[in-house]
């Protein structure tokens, strides 16, 4: 229905706001572009050595997809919160804003899944702190943390948010394709290591 296009517009809205970008332009840090990954997301703002900016842009691009869903849900009803999760994650992944070059969409997608089955959620945060904690590499942690969350959506939510979810995912692992060739190579940076 036309409702599902409207929350889609409205997640993708949302989603391609650049976090990242936006606050690291305002703190005038290295052109997040040009350093470690490349990368808008906060595991990058983090190789500014800014903490607080990489937390920052963690809740922003997570809270943005969490906010999208809800709003999306509240405005549309049961039509609205899917599209908006999809709306959200593909405005983070290619914000026209930025020539469609965006994020990864990690935080992102915790954050519509914080929204859409918050269990799951858990599971998410749950093993990328305990991938992350063990190995320090942030793409890896993301990789085993969204596999695991489709998983748990199998067991936690409606066919629907398994299939959305197992979207995400795939579009997450794609999105990943230089770090998993990194991490195969063995030349992924690390958690809080810059270059
Ligand atoms: O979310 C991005 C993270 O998984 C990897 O970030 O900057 O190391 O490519 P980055």
């Amino acid at each position: 229905p036309l409702s599902s296009y409207v929350a889609l517009l409205l997640g993708y809205a949302l989603g391609s706001i650049p976090f990242g970008l936006l606050l690291t332009r305002w703190a005038g840090t290295q052109d997040l572009r040009s350093i470690g990954s490349g990368n808008i997301g906060a595991t990058n703002v983090l190789r500014t050595g800014r903490k607080g900016l990489a937390a920052a842009t963690l809740l922003g691009d997570a809270l943005k997809g969490t906010v999208a869903v809800l709003l999306a849900g509240w405005l549309i009803g049961e039509n609205g919160p899917l599209p908006a999760a999809l709306g959200a994650f593909l405005g983070h992944l290619f914000p026209v804003w930025l020539g469609f070059k965006g994020g990864k969409g990690v935080a992102t997608f915790l954050g519509v899944t914080l929204a859409l089955v918050w269990q799951a959620a858990l599971v998410f945060a749950a093993a990328w702190l305990t991938v992350a904690f063990v190995t320090r590499y942030s793409s890896l942690a993301a990789l085993v943390a969204s596999v695991l969350t489709v998983l748990a959506a199998f067991v936690l939510a409606s066919p629907q948010t398994c299939l959305l979810l197992t979207i995400l995912t795939a579009l997450l692992w794609v999105m990943h394709r230089a770090n998993i060739r990194r991490l195969v190579d063995g030349t992924e940076g690390r958690i809080g290591k810059k270059g």
